[in-house]
């Protein structure tokens, strides 16, 4: 049973041990709660309030405990609620009742917010390190295949012409604005909150700053209340993370259709594919539809936990318990889609005849049919409309606008020219000439420069 029922006459009911323990998942935790609790240790032998002796028998103590886990040998043992439990009963055990110092001028409270926020430090590096790896095999993609041109889409209908090199430098801005995300939130979750202790402080001469230092830590909380009862870093992290699932998952939805027979543009390699139990003809895009599934459970720990903290008074309430899982769950479930993802665009091959192919079905150039009125004189409106006429004449006929002639042309307008038939996918892009646009020498530069930030320069 839990230690920490010296006021009460009952033992705990078992189902409420088990309904209240969170040690199944928090263990998770122990690497930063023992780091935590060394600099703590060290901290009070330095500040006088135990002795150096103490401390080093409290250390030693701790650094043996991390290597029993590290070696599977340590007992995790429900009845004792949390890691922090675990860890200070099984240190008792170990040295006796010296390891009962340890918790002098902290509590539970603080120290729960102190692991959280080490395990969200590294959750934050591991993640930008995810992003980068899949913006790398973004870039090497579009690199590899910087000429393949395809339909640009919008309402999923075919629009203008666009370099394929365009479109997957658009996913490497939205990653790169997801790292910018995780970046700032790493500042806020960067606060040492130990000191604060259950909620208004601790009664002894402790040393935050030398705390602070020996975890890594760039600042202290300033308010004790508010250091044990904020989650903002989690939240921070759970949202950064949603809105970068929302972006895998737009990929997702892209990579699907583009491995479907009907776009082809796309060969997703087997060992990122599944067949069908009972179809022997399929390859389905399976990572890709797992990742679209799975961008519904992180954005529903979002949720969760903004739901769970709604409500609460200050300080620490126990429903902030219900912080972790889904956390956790959010950090797996990012890091994970970010990996297979890597792999995925690094290993998928480019069909650039099929999209070539859907160029020609799409009347793609009827914009620059229209700049091209507009630039003999037209009101850009008036030219929409002609060509929007001779589009659908064109349908009507089942040509392509290639195929229809000069006096074609010029039953819509006697501003049509000769010129007309230069107009060509290359000139449609090569057209695109501003900052930001498709034409290949802007998205040359674009890819040199995504390059450099990968590389960081
Ligand atoms: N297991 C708790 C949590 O995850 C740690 C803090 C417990 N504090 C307390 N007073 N019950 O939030």
């Amino acid at each position: 049973m839990s230690n920490i029922r010296g006021r009460f006459k009952k033992p705990e009911d078992k189902l409420v041990a088990a309904y209240s323990a969170s040690l199944s998942f928090d263990r998770r935790l122990y690497q930063y709660d023992i780091a935590g609790s060394i600099a703590h240790a060290g901290m009070l032998a330095k500040q006088g309030i135990i002795t150096a002796s103490e401390a080093r028998t409290i250390i030693s103590g701790l650094t043996a405990i991390r290597k029993e886990i590290e070696q599977g040998k340590f007992e995790f043992k429900t009845e004792l609620e949390d890691i922090h439990m675990a860890v200070e009963a099984r240190l008792i055990e170990k040295v006796g009742e010296v390891g009962g110092k340890l918790h002098t001028a902290r509590s539970r409270n603080d120290q729960i917010a102190l692991d959280i926020r080490l395990f969200t430090k590294e959750a934050i590096s591991n993640t930008v390190a995810g992003i980068k790896e899949l913006q790398r095999a973004l870039v090497d993609l579009a690199q590899a295949n910087k000429d393949v041109v395809m339909p640009g889409y919008t309402h999923l209908q075919p629009a203008q012409p666009v370099l394929l090199a365009h479109h997957l430098l658009a996913y490497f801005e939205m990653f790169q604005r997801d790292a910018g995300r995780f970046g700032d939130a790493l500042g806020r979750a960067d606060v040492m909150p130990l000191g604060s202790g259950a909620l208004a402080g601790v009664a002894y001469d402790i040393d935050r700053d030398a705390v602070a230092r020996a975890l890594g830590f760039k600042e202290l909380s300033r308010n004790s209340l508010d250091a044990v009862a904020d989650r903002d870093f989690v939240l921070e992290y759970e949202a950064a993370a949603a809105i970068c699932m929302m972006h895998l998952s737009r990929l997702a939805e892209e990579l699907i259709l583009w491995s479907s027979a009907e776009f082809g543009f796309i060969e997703i390699d087997d060992a990122y594919a599944h067949g069908s139990s009972i179809m022997p003809q399929k390859k389905n895009p399976d990572v890709a539809e797992l990742a679209r599934g799975k961008t519904g459970r992180v954005y529903g720990h979002l949720m969760a936990l903004l739901t769970v903290m709604k409500g609460l008074p200050l300080a620490y309430n126990s429903d902030m318990q219900e912080d972790k899982e889904g956390f956790f769950d959010a950090v797996d479930t990012l890091l994970d889609t970010l990996k297979v993802f890597a792999g995925m665009v690094k290993t998928m091959k480019v069909n650039a005849a099929n999209a070539a192919k859907a160029l020609e079905r799409g009347y793609l150039l009827a914009t620059d049919l229209a700049d091209y009125l507009a630039g003999k004189g037209e009101a850009f409106r008036t030219a929409h409309d002609i060509v929007a006429r001779l589009v659908s004449s064109a349908v009507a006929q089942g040509k392509t606008l290639s195929e229809l002639s000069l006096a074609e042309y010029k039953k819509f307008s006697p501003l049509f020219g000769r010129d007309v038939f230069k107009i060509s996918v290359a000139s449609s892009l090569a057209a695109r000439d501003v900052a930001g646009g498709t034409a290949p020498k802007r998205v040359a530069r674009a890819l040199a420069k995504a390059r450099g930030i990968i590389e960081g320069k």
